[in-house]
């Protein structure tokens, strides 16, 4: 049963799409305090556990650490860290008590899971215009559905986007693209998709392309495309302030464009240098923008990635002149060590800071907003922008498209990625920790950047973290200019890397259909062992593995130096390894178990009395025979 509780006069978020009765808040069942902000607050006992925050750093419990909800262009994933690019604002309590509780508000709240008093949760709402969802249900699962029935169904994308995808901020000119593809085709190692990160767009002006680099884009995009090859350019949310570009001039003349307290045009510096940022949060900007995405797609290209959309600001005008100010300050005097700190943070500080998010306002349906008390709807809306246009002019499941920051409401038209992690072996562990809390969400078209955004991938870091990816519905492997190249031809011999990619494409009827079904029926696709065992007390602690679908459980292995590792079997299952067209299986019994996996075989567990199908491996979508499956038992 969900209930709606209202405080002061929200902003239209556009998270739940049924209506409510409103309840008085003076039966709201958690203790409500209303002042300035707002506070809800309720014991934990020793045994309750919490679940979800969709996209944040730490466990799949997230219980004894203080998260924040603010979309933050943070590209250190460490465990000190409060948010990350979606704010995901629902989470379920776990114990003798269950209730679920989402709190639809736009801004900054902070939720203190145990943090300052063990016992006690708070949950603090910088803000007291805010809707309150609470939800009971008989079981952790059931309050999950419960909420996801109200926030409407989740984005599918096309099936082709299913397939393996390469990405790498570097690629530039067109030999770049066709040089992966023939790589992949050589060695013997499936594609589907290629990336375009900014290094496309003329001076990173979105919607254009470089035309010194892409002479005949369009004769290009065709031949991709005839090869089966999808290719998925960046959309960045700043637009580059210049005379004679057309997205500005336009945006500009029709004031398109977030504006200062003065009514002028906002202006700050993202990869362009100045940029305008369009008001997604005005319909008709929001409308406006959504349609520029035509001109590529009738180009013959097939969806985008939306990125830097929290928004991430490198600096505004006024921020450069106070962080030079200080310096010239410090540079008058003599220089001590405080004033070294000053001005390392005077300079530092420039970058997402909040008195620029402080200093620029929106028009929604003709009222001036701040900035700061819709914060995080900023990237959601503009990846709506793009959803809802898709939807409209090309029909569902046609595009894809998927963005870096999020709000709930946006998984009905799109997918997230989890953003710029490291090529360390703990983001592998981390990526399969945010999978169920996204799920939680809605967010069922989600995955990390396999190998590791940041730093140095080694060979066997991206064939785990492979390992892994070939259950997740987006299975991207991504870097960052100047990291070492992690495409799965770059380490010797691929026939390790051809193994577990072709794993995926035999996988992948079951992935397509377990992830329909998920959409369609409010499920999530991957939930932590606590859901489905609530009474066994280990599986309950279980953070390295999950359930994925009704029939399996995954287990991958996310250390260095390691020929397998330990698993907790919740009930028996049969063992097994897939290794390109090799099937090992063994029975097991419910426990403890050490099982040992090479580092070309994807481990899975498959409950009693299930079993999943099996496709041919294929070398892209279009070739994989979806009808000819077999039994993997
Ligand atoms: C930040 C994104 O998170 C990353 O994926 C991308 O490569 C860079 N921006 C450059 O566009």
């Amino acid at each position: 049963m969900v209930k709606k509780y209202r405080i002061g006069t929200p902003v239209n978020t556009e998270a739940v799409t049924e209506s409510f009765d409103i309840e008085k808040t003076d039966s709201f069942p958690l203790s409500l305090e209303i002042n300035e902000n707002v506070i809800l607050s309720f014991p934990l006992e020793n045994d309750d556990m919490i679940f979800g925050l969709g996209e944040n750093v730490r466990g799949i419990n997230k219980r004894g650490w203080t998260y924040e909800s603010w979309c933050s262009d943070e590209t250190n994933h460490t465990e000190d860290k409060r948010a990350l690019y979606g704010a995901h604002n629902f989470i379920v309590l776990s114990g003798k008590d269950k209730f679920g509780l989402f709190v639809d508000y736009p801004s900054k709240i902070e939720w203190d899971l145990g943090n300052t008093s063990p016992e006690m949760a708070a949950i603090k709402i910088f803000g007291k215009d805010l809707d309150l969802y609470f939800i009971d249900g008989e079981s952790e699962l059931d309050i999950v559905k419960q909420f996801r029935k109200i926030i409407g169904k989740s984005y599918i994308p096309p099936f082709w986007a299913f397939g393996y995808q390469q990405s790498c901020w570097g690629y530039a000119k067109q030999e770049d693209f066709v040089k992966v593809r023939e790589n992949h085709k050589k060695n013997n190692l499936p594609l589907d998709c290629i990336y375009m990160d900014i290094d496309y767009m003329d001076s990173f002006k979105d919607f254009t392309v470089n035309k010194k680099l892409f002479p005949d884009f369009e004769a290009f995009v065709r031949e991709m495309k005839e090869n089966n090859i999808h290719l998925i350019p960046i959309i960045d949310a700043g637009v580059k302030k210049e005379k004679g570009y057309s997205v500005h001039d336009e945006g500009h003349e029709n004031g398109y464009f977030c504006i200062d307290k003065d009514g002028r045009e906002f202006e700050c510096g993202v990869w362009p240098g100045i940029v305008g940022l369009p008001d997604f949060l005005n319909k008709d900007a929001r409308r406006w923008f959504g349609s520029k995405y035509k001109e590529l797609l009738d180009i013959g290209v097939d969806g985008f990635w939306n990125d830097m959309n929290e928004p991430a600001l490198f600096y505004s005008k006024k921020g450069l002149e106070k962080a030079f100010k200080k310096l010239d300050d410090i540079r008058s005097r003599e220089m001590d060590i405080w004033s070294f700190f000053g001005s390392k943070d005077a300079v530092l500080g420039i970058q997402n800071s909040m008195d620029d998010y402080k200093s620029f306002y929106h028009n929604i349906d003709g009222k001036k907003v701040c900035h700061k008390d819709v914060h995080n709807i900023y990237g959601a809306f503009m990846t709506k922008a793009a959803g809802e246009y898709f939807e409209e002019e090309y029909g569902r499941e046609k595009k894809l498209i998927f963005s870096r920051a999020s709000y709930i409401g946006a998984h009905r038209t799109s997918g997230i990625w989890f953003g710029d992690n490291f090529s360390w072996w703990s983001h592998i562990l981390l990526n399969l920790k945010m999978l169920p809390s996204v799920n939680m969400c809605g967010f069922l078209y989600c995955g990390a950047d396999i190998g590791g955004f940041n730093s140095h991938a080694t060979r066997d870091l991206l064939l785990r973290w492979l390992a892994l990816g070939v259950f997740t519905p987006l299975m991207r492997n991504h870097r960052a200019l100047g990291t070492r190249a992690q495409e799965a031809y770059q380490f010797g011999d691929t026939r390790d890397f051809s193994d577990v990619l072709s794993v995926r494409y035999r996988l992948i009827p079951y992935i397509y259909e377990t992830f329909r079904r998920c959409s369609d029926e409010n499920d999530m696709m991957f939930k932590p062992l606590a859901f489905e065992y609530p009474d066994d007390k280990i599986a309950r602690e279980v953070e390295d593995q999950l359930m994925l679908g009704n029939e399996c459980m995954i287990a991958p292995v996310y250390e260095q130096n390691k020929s397998g590792r330990n698993v907790y079997l919740p009930e028996d299952m049969t063992f097994v390894k897939l290794s390109g067209e090799n099937v090992y299986k063994e029975e097991m019994k419910k426990g403890l178990h050490y099982v040992e996996i090479a580092l070309n075989e994807v481990p899975l567990f498959i409950k009693r009395g299930k079993n999943i199908p099996l496709a041919k491996p294929a070398l892209n979508t279009a070739e994989l025979d979806v009808e000819k499956l077999e039994n993997l038992l």
